[in-house]
């Protein structure tokens, strides 16, 4: 099925919508046979679905409008390695990082560098590795932005256990991340980890040259510069014409997408910080959680029926944003990591060819945002219960948090409770009480799902993220959007690097023209606007 707005089922699914609308959550929430069917379990996660806008007759459209929109095919290709980046021609293949799935080769060769990695990790953890007075390396300072930093540093921060091997990340060009990150290290005991897939990003590289820097303002030769430095990347050639030695040195595969590498070697901040056999149950968890969504049908199926979810919620009944409050701050860093996998993966409007293009007035993609609760409950929770449009929310629970349960420990009944409390909050309201003017009003009828994970091994926290990966990758398939390019980023980078030449020392009135007027325009750097012109004036 090419066409989303032929698929038999649309027209179905929409009239479901509009009746649904018109229904309280607080009405359909009394059923109990719906209640059981929202239910669904997939290794150390349960999903509760209950208090989503949605029943069984439009739970049976949603499924078989996904399955009318090719959901079996697209899965099988990306089980298989298909080529499913169809705009830079070529498979998306992490799943083959951590299991069974996706291409052989790719898995063999993710093995072959995961024990390359697991040696460096060996000689950093154990002091092998030497700075340039033979100092043993005592620290990693993990350098890379975006899906080269998001995924590694929530998982460090995860599991990470207190006064372990220190590993810190830096990712913002803002000088002060780095300046922060190195206070209190020693130069000749710190190593440094460059991870960029593509070697070329301006930020990592920027932090990189100053990381050199710092280290040879302390006296470290030239010639020893690279004892500090691993390179991380899918492109070898890049890393070595920097500077990078082979034996430090670790690759992945140019299928691997940057949000979807923690599992390849850009997890080396991750295995050094816990160890390697944490960042093999990781694999573990994230291997569980494929067999789980490649094999199970889609009405049992978490990740699928999470993504079938986002898409009811934005492009049926029209929610703009999404938010995710995890009850747990090892799970603080979750709502960034996954705001970069929602929205770079399928914040946009080009459909495969074929697809209509948008006219079908699905509109993809939710702003995705959130903070840890119960903190996050003392700031935007107010406008989630009486603000002028429901935000669905996602709420992540952990039944044994570091072995603290409900049942032996006050603040994890406080933290528990206050999780179940907003969810049927927002679902349920309160009627309007006397003689009040609408200030103290409850309108319920605010979705939310349940997510309750086990515990925070490494397990769990791989089989959560892998779920969100498919989550994700469930909603691109059903809308017919490639999940695995990110070309909407690449304009404001190039626009950065002319301005960036503007700032140089002397050369902004070089480049800008009078702050007013059409003549600006021409006077200055022809490429940039007025309004950017005249920025650069007042910077200068
Ligand atoms: O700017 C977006 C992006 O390309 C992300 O997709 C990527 O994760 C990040 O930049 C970093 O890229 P790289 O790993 O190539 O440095």
């Amino acid at each position: 099925m090419n066409d989303r707005s032929q698929a038999p089922s649309l027209a179905q699914l929409r009239h479901h919508a509009d009746r649904l609308k018109q229904v309280h959550l607080r009405d359909l929430l009394t059923d109990v046979s719906r209640h059981a069917l929202l239910q669904v379990q997939a290794g150390p996660i349960h999903a509760d679905f209950s208090r989503q806008k949605i029943d069984a007759p439009a739970l049976t459209a949603l499924e078989a409008w996904a399955e009318a929109c090719g959901f079996q095919p697209s899965r099988h290709g990306l089980a298989t390695g298909a080529m499913l980046n169809f705009t830079e021609g070529r498979a998306a293949v992490h799943p083959a990082l951590r299991g069974r799935f996706g291409p052989p080769d790719v898995q063999a060769s993710a093995r072959f560098e995961r024990t390359r990695m697991a040696a460096l990790v060996e000689r950093l953890r154990s002091g092998e590795l030497r700075g340039f007075d033979g100092s043993p390396l005592r620290a990693l300072v993990c350098l890379g932005i975006g899906g080269s930093d998001l995924g590694p540093r929530l998982v460090a921060d995860a599991l990470a256990p207190d006064g372990g091997y220190p590993v810190r990340f830096v990712a913002n060009a803002d000088p002060r991340e780095l300046e922060r990150a190195l206070h209190g290290l020693a130069p000749q005991s710190t190593a440094f980890a460059i991870t960029s897939k593509t070697f070329t990003t301006r930020e990592t590289l920027a932090n990189a040259a100053e990381a050199r820097a710092w280290l040879r303002e302390a006296g470290c030769p030239p010639e020893a510069c690279a004892d500090h430095f691993i390179g991380i990347t899918a492109v070898p050639e890049a890393a070595r014409a920097w500077g990078i030695r082979h034996e430090q040195l670790l690759q992945f595969d140019a299928g691997v997408g940057g949000r979807y590498s923690v599992w390849s070697t850009v997890g080396l901040g991750v295995a050094t910080a816990c160890g390697m056999p944490v960042f093999g149950e990781l694999l573990e968890g994230a291997a569980g959680m494929d067999a789980h969504f490649f094999e199970q049908p889609l009405t049992h199926n978490l990740p699928a029926v999470l993504g079938l979810m986002s898409v009811w919620n934005r492009s049926l009944l029209g929610h703009a944003s999404q938010a995710v409050v995890p009850y747990a701050e090892r799970l603080a860093l979750l709502p960034a990591w996954l705001q970069q996998l929602v929205m770079e993966s399928n914040g946009k409007t080009a459909r495969a060819s074929g697809i209509d293009a948008g006219r079908t007035g699905l509109l993809t993609a939710p702003v995705v945002w959130g903070a840890c609760g119960t903190t996050a409950q003392h700031s935007f929770f107010q406008q989630l219960h009486q603000g002028p449009q429901a935000v669905p929310v996602e709420f992540l629970l952990v039944r044994s948090n570091g072995g603290l349960t409900a049942h032996n420990d006050e603040r994890q009944r406080i933290v528990l409770a206050n999780a179940l409390a907003q969810a049927a909050a927002l679902a349920l309201g309160r009627p309007p009480l006397a003689q009040t003017t609408g200030h103290q009003d409850f309108p319920g009828d605010r979705p939310s799902t349940l997510i309750l994970l086990q515990d925070l091994s490494a397990r769990s926290i791989g089989a959560l993220l892998a779920a969100y990966e498919h989550a994700t990758f469930t909603a691109a398939a059903v809308l017919g959007i490639n999940p695995f390019d990110q070309f909407g980023v690449e304009l404001g980078k190039q626009l950065a690097l002319q301005i960036e030449e503007s700032l140089q020392p002397g050369r902004v009135q070089a480049h800008v023209g009078p702050a007013s007027g059409a003549a600006g325009a021409s006077a200055g750097n022809p490429a940039l606007d007025l309004a950017t012109q005249a920025s650069l004036k007042r910077l200068a």
